[in-house]
């Protein structure tokens, strides 16, 4: 009987785990769940007999990869998928999946609720400034970009982005300003909020040569990895521009310097929680689920990325 693991350090709302267990049973399969286990061993141990693992930010490294004998496919409930070693994968034949779109709604509510809160002072009662008729540019125009895009023309921002990989015409089309180059998005635009995979073409990319560049207000909202961001750069930011701000989802190595020195001007939620909704549990979740029946029972590849 094909098994399923579930292997959640950062558990799925009950809600969502309730509809994964009823697609997996419905096809026939057995479901195991592991969350919020506090050691990797854990995981090494739970996924010895299992067919197929369903996880999040979870580290899929090849020593879980190896101890997984009957590992046939491993779905990343979500989009990045920086956490899975890719290459011990696709060595031993296994395939490897994402659920992209999945869980963008939440990341994208996020990092506008993230850039309110830091407008309004965290709400401490102080006068804050409003993003209508700021100027917000989004590096990278994927799901979450174009979500972003979307609710920041709502709230009367004028939108720019920057996508190497997404054609000029898609992004005009959406009423998104198109610039030419990531140098003058950062030129033109007081809030950026970066929305890239981190992988070794996009390690530390947001660095000083863009960063310096941007207007008077300066304002960085990352909802993606820390690893994306130059961190050297981001601490210069700070030190020389008084008025550069940086919110993010995934705090960075040199917290502990921002917090102390730029309290006011630094923020960071405590826990990655962009994709951490309901609704996102249940889209991403259910749609890890189906995609393993999908690939076991029919081969299904759609949303292999190795
Ligand atoms: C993703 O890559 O989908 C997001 O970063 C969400 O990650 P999470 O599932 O660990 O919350």
């Amino acid at each position: 009987m094909t098994k399923v693991l579930i292997a959640t350090v950062k558990p799925f709302a009950p809600i969502a785990v309730e509809g994964i267990k009823k697609i997996l049973d419905d096809a026939g399969f057995q479901i195991a769940l592991l969350e919020k286990y506090s050691s990797q061993d854990e995981l090494i141990s739970a996924v010895s007999d299992v067919d197929a693992i369903i996880f999040r930010s979870d580290s899929i490294d090849k020593e879980v990869i190896d101890a997984g004998k009957n590992l046939k496919i491993l779905v990343r409930a979500g989009a990045g998928y920086d956490n899975v070693d890719l290459e011990a994968a696709t060595a031993k034949g296994i395939c490897v999946m994402n659920t992209p779109g999945q869980n963008s709604n939440a990341v994208a509510e996020l990092g506008i609720g993230m850039m309110i809160l830091m407008n309004r002072n965290r709400f401490n009662g102080t006068a804050g400034t409003e993003l209508r008729g700021k100027k917000f540019g989004l590096q990278a125009y994927g799901h979450i970009g174009k979500i972003m895009g979307h609710i920041g023309k709502g709230l009367g921002m004028e939108l720019y982005a920057h996508d190497p990989y997404i054609d000029k015409v898609i992004i005009e089309n959406d009423g998104v300003k198109y610039s030419e180059s990531v140098k003058d998005l950062y030129k033109t635009c007081q809030y950026i909020a970066t929305n890239l995979p981190a992988n070794e073409k996009t390690k530390a990319c947001v660095n000083y040569e863009l960063l310096s560049v941007m207007p008077k207000g300066a304002t960085l909202v990352n909802t993606a990895r820390k690893e994306i961001i130059d961190e050297k750069s981001l601490v210069k930011m700070f030190e020389e521009r008084p008025d550069f701000r940086y919110i993010t989802d995934t705090a960075p190595d040199c917290k502990d310097i921002l917090t102390e020195k730029y309290p006011d001007r630094y923020f960071a939620t405590p826990k990655k929680m962009g994709a951490q909704t309901a609704e996102a549990n249940i889209n991403a979740g259910l749609a890890a689920a189906r995609q393993i029946v999908g690939y076991i029972k029919n081969g299904n590849t759609t949303f292999k990325v190795n």
